[in-house]
């Protein structure tokens, strides 16, 4: 494995009454003043923005507020944000609702303690410079930013998605209570499923030699993500179902299963060309690039998506060679996505051959992609075109 550092400094809240019982006191480590970022409206439909409204009420906590931000939020809702918190010294940042609410909330964080334009960080151009604290109510299971430091943006006016991210961005807290994702819809449910489980994938598929335990531990939470997820959707108000697919989506990315190596992360760059442009769900179009990725790279190591077939699908080896085992591995991967409902194409999103090439371009624009294996342009566009 490689020398690494590791230092996650969220604390992490799961289960039933922890915001009621430990939000106001978190909130008090950094101040009396918050934001209160949230999303198109969910949030008030379940209830939950009076339970937190109340709750900063009775705590002395005063907030003002940044509603509306989009899935796939835009940079312009970060600048928004950002004005916000300068204009009203505000003292901490509190994101409810899924990743998108909070990626949009790391930046309005990062940008306030920024001199110049935020997007410059997210362009690779400049560095994080420090970020006001960042506290976070997660409603739904998908992208682990509730314990990591990334948050993905988009500027609409450039078509471009790009992550970003620094070791200020780390939420200080995050309440992770599953009765919350009880009414993400069944297709939120499922693109939520396909990024927790392509997170896995990313780091799975990579070169490091000597990572026995981290191939077991990503093994462990696939195989949970797989057990739980046809479940999920037949019993989507089951507390424990709910709470083991939120897990396995903190546990994903939160930087510890993959310590000492460096994960492929191909798709994640291939699908955010994707969403820039047509603006489609994170998930699905993972959902759509993954197989076709796997098929463009399988020759390079057989054996790790033999063992994919072995440990997560639970295949026999029945004396099959690793190339055969392989394709079945690729093979259980459809058959998941298809069981649950995921698209399976470009075309299910109506995307046709018209940007593939700009987007291979753009996928590689700061360099070539890809741990497992390397990608140009080239490789990009041909991985695009079977997607079609
Ligand atoms: O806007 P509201 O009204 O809240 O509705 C949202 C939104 O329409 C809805 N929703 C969320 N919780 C709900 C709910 N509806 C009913 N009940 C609830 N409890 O679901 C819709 C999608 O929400 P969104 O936040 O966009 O989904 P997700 O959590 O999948 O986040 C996707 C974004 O995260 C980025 C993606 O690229 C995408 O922009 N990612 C962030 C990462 C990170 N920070 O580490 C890593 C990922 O790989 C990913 O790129
Ligand atoms: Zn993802």
């Amino acid at each position: 494995m490689n020398p690494f550092r590791f230092h996650n400094p969220t604390v992490l809240y799961y289960g039933r009454d922890q915001m009621e019982q430990h939000l106001v006191d978190e909130i008090r480590r950094f101040g009396t003043k918050v934001l209160l970022v949230y999303g198109g409206g969910s949030i008030r439909r379940m209830g939950l923005y009076d339970k937190i409204t109340r709750l900063l009420e009775d705590g002395g906590i005063e907030w003002l507020e940044l509603p509306g931000v989009e899935p796939n939020p835009r940079l312009t809702t970060v600048y928004k944000g950002i004005d916000l918190c300068r204009t009203h010294n505000v003292d901490l940042v509190l994101a409810v609702g899924g990743g998108s609410v909070l990626d949009c909330a790391k930046g309005i964080a990062m940008g306030t303690k920024f001199d110049g334009d935020v997007w410059d960080i997210y362009s690779r151009k400049a560095q994080a410079t420090g970020a006001l604290p960042l506290g976070t109510v997660l409603t739904l299971a998908a992208t682990g930013s509730e314990m990591n430091s990334g948050g993905v943006i988009t500027n609409w006016e450039t078509k471009e998605k790009l992550g970003g991210g620094s070791p200020y961005t780390f939420p200080a807290f995050s309440f992770c209570n599953a009765e919350n994702t009880f009414t993400v819809p069944r297709d939120q449910t499922v693109y939520g499923i396909c990024d927790m489980l392509a997170h896995c994938f990313e780091h799975y598929f990579h070169p490091t030699p000597n990572t026995t335990l981290q191939q077991h531990l990503i093994e462990g939470v696939m195989q949970a993500i797989v057990e739980t997820a046809p479940k999920v959707l037949e019993h989507p108000n089951d507390f424990d179902l709910r709470e083991t697919l939120m897990l396995s989506s903190t546990m994903a990315l939160n930087g510890m299963i993959n310590m000492g190596l460096v994960g492929d992360w191909a798709c994640h760059a291939i699908e955010h060309e994707i969403s820039a442009i047509y603006d489609i769900p994170h998930g699905g179009g993972l959902a759509i690039v993954f197989p076709h990725w796997m098929d463009y790279v399988v020759s390079t190591n057989p054996s790790r998506f033999a063992t994919l077939a072995t440990e997560v699908f639970h295949v026999a080896r029945d004396g099959r060679s690793d190339e055969e085992l392989a394709q079945v591995a690729i093979a259980k991967v459809r058959a998941f996505y298809a069981a649950i409902g995921a698209p399976q194409r470009l075309a299910d999103y109506g995307i046709g051959a018209e940007n593939l090439e700009w987007m291979a371009q753009q996928a590689v624009r700061f360099k070539p992609i890809g741990q497992f294996r390397v990608l140009e342009a080239d490789d990009v566009l041909a991985i695009l075109k079977a997607a079609l």
